[in-house]
């Protein structure tokens, strides 16, 4: 099955994704996660051409791809918004209050982890201990910190970062 059978107009990303899957020469099955990721910090995601190059690469049925990606949470298979929010569920942030934020967080963009929203505005992702336990619960936009949040102040934040990403001022 190639890109073009699947009506997918993407064969430029695949020719790149050839190239990442290059620097994999003696690639077998046992590598897939490692070649996932490469792929993955390559383009923002996992396409479904980038995943139909692996598993012929492979010599995978793209379905085996695709299980095993979403398997794990740490694969996307949508490309990033403008704003990528990141919500640390490590142990610290979960002490103190992480999943209220979580929620919160979900509900004021109306998408879920792994998800963008449909005007490419927003994309949330769920992460473990980004190390910055002290400054418990943390959230990230674009990689910016912001330490001790709580449902309303992450409420705001949304609000402001679409202010700003409307008036071409996104962080
Ligand atoms: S647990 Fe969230 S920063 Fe460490």
């Amino acid at each position: 099955m190639s890109p073009e059978s699947v009506g997918c107009a993407c064969a430029t990303e695949t020719l790149q994704a050839d190239a990442v899957l290059d620097r994999f020469p003696e690639a077998r099955r046992e590598h897939l996660i490692p070649i996932l990721q490469a792929v993955q910090d390559e383009f923002g995601y996992l396409s479904q051409a980038n995943m139909l190059a692996i598993g012929r690469r492979l010599n995978l049925p793209v379905s085996k791809v695709y299980g095993v990606a979403t398997f794990y949470n740490q694969f996307r298979f949508q490309p990033r918004g403008r704003v990528h929010c990141q919500v640390c569920r490590g142990t610290a942030c979960h002490v103190k209050g992480s999943a209220t934020v979580l929620e919160a967080i979900r509900q004021a963009l109306k998408i879920d982890p792994g998800q963008t929203s449909r005007d490419g505005q927003f994309s949330l992702e769920v992460v473990a201990c980004i190390g910055a336990c002290g400054l418990a619960p943390v959230v990230t936009m674009n990689g910016e910190f912001h330490a001790s949040v709580t449902p309303d102040s992450v409420r705001k934040l949304v609000q402001q970062y679409a202010k700003d990403t409307q008036n071409g001022n996104g962080k």
